[in-house]
């Protein structure tokens, strides 16, 4: 095996087995409120985007309070943007003005995250991007996305891009070495013309294995281009990552290696349409959408990376807190059909879907079934069943309506013992499956 296949699989045990985790897309953009897209899309200039750096005060930011909800919703790790495209940076960097330190708010946000997130035993990740709208050496006219893009006054402007990439290697050795141990660092992302060794990936990622020999890469910096997704193959680059990172969506097949070997995945979405906060967008997903995407993710082999924008005071939108309370709810009582869970040994089933841990299969039962509830090829394999939430027994029906089918295993959920609606959490009711 590739030694760096060998290094991944290594690397990644606490990520697979933790499954679940909280994306954070914070910064300048929550004020303008219309997404973390806004100087791009609306081709705002720097010095229009200066007032929010001048006001920016978010009062009511507490990271301990985030942390103690990703945790009560069962997840084990969390993102943040440190930087995002926009280029303003949530910690104290030596080498840009451009940070929260230096606005009305003064505080390293960073800081108090790492420190808050690690005190409720959460590991810590780190989004940094590794485009920048702010750095004068970035190229601006005719890039895909700068914000100046097709403004004429920027043509045959100068950028000496070694020197930003100086900078984006510097900010991501502060960042590896000024917050204690990092578990995951984001960067985001490549496009053509614009990855793998423009960003000199090779040298990026060996100081980053250097300072954390533990830290875990996402595989942006390889692009969508003909070079890229070494990560799917015998043969990864350096700097191809330690997993993929599908976005809003779950790979249709889960993610595999030319051979047909799992690798580490995790599929990042938003909880409303936006990343960063935006006040009109009220689209958001139901509890019950974020519990079976995580489901069908960890099904597959895979993670799932919520994302949450906080508002220009620094709070979580008071619809995604509502989604995470009900996700801590079932969290609470199912999370060990997630927890070190992945693709089980039998296809999927009609009415949902499994996980699997060794020898404990979990029937995570979304769809109402009039009669008996069937288990496809599992007669004879079934030592015993609870219910997962409360613990409670449920045997296998030997109905005379179910003798048919010799092969399958079959049980009711109610104690009228030939029904099995309504489902007892119609959101995902999971039954433990021992089996023999
Ligand atoms: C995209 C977007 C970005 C977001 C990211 C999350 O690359 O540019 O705004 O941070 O996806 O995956």
């Amino acid at each position: 095996m590739d030694p760096n296949i060998e290094e991944r699989t290594r690397r990644t045990k606490w990520f697979l087995e933790s499954r679940f985790g909280m994306f954070i897309h914070w910064g300048l953009y929550a004020i303008p409120a219309r997404g973390e897209w806004v100087r791009s899309r609306e081709r705002i200039p720097v010095e229009a985007y200066q007032p929010f750096f001048d006001e920016f005060n978010p009062r009511d930011f507490d990271a301990r309070a985030w942390a103690k909800m990703a945790k009560a919703a069962g997840m084990k790790y969390a993102v943040l943007t440190a930087k995002h495209h926009d280029g303003f940076c949530l910690f104290d960097s030596a080498l840009t003005d451009y940070k929260s330190t230096n606005t009305p708010f003064g505080r390293d946000i960073v800081k108090e995250y790492t420190e808050a997130f690690r005190a409720e035993g959460l590991k810590v990740g780190l989004y940094y991007s590794l485009l920048d709208w702010h750095h004068p050496d970035y190229p601006h006219y005719g890039d895909r996305h700068h914000p100046m893009r097709d403004n004429e006054a920027f043509k045959g402007m100068e950028h000496h891009f070694e020197r930003y990439l100086d900078y984006l290697h510097g900010q991501v050795r502060e960042l590896l070495t000024n917050y204690g141990k990092i578990d995951i660092m984001w960067f985001d992302f490549s496009y053509p013309g614009m990855e793998c060794e423009t960003w000199r990936a090779t040298e990026l990622v060996t100081m980053a294995r250097e300072l954390q020999p533990d830290l875990i890469i996402d595989n942006r910096l390889e692009g969508s281009g003909e070079k890229s997704g070494t990560i799917m193959t015998q043969h990864p680059s350096v700097y191809a990552g330690d997993f993929a990172c599908p976005e809003q969506m779950i790979p249709p097949r889960g993610l595999t290696d030319d051979l047909g070997n799992s690798i580490p995945w995790e599929a990042c979405i938003t909880l409303n349409d936006m990343w960063g906060y935006d006040a009109h967008d009220h689209h958001y997903k139901s509890d019950r959408m974020v519990i079976r995407n995580l489901v069908e993710c960890v099904s597959k082999n895979g993670n799932l990376l919520v994302n949450v924008g906080p508002d220009a005071k620094g709070r979580f939108p008071k619809e995604a807190v509502r989604v995470l309370e009900g996700v801590a709810d079932w969290m609470k009582d199912n999370s060990e059909s997630i927890y070190g869970c992945g693709c089980a040994e039998f296809g999927k089933p009609e009415w949902g879907r499994y996980t699997q841990k060794g020898n404990k299969l979990y029937a995570h039962v979304y769809e109402e079934c009039m009669g008996a509830v069937c288990l496809p090829g599992l007669a004879g394999k079934i030592d015993h069943m609870r219910l997962l939430y409360d613990g409670s027994e449920i045997r296998p029906t030997e109905y005379w309506n179910v003798k048919e089918y010799p092969n399958d295993a079959f049980f009711f959920f109610s104690n009228n013992r030939t029904l099995s609606f309504p489902l007892p959490d119609e959101r995902d009711t999971v039954v433990e499956i021992t089996l023999k």
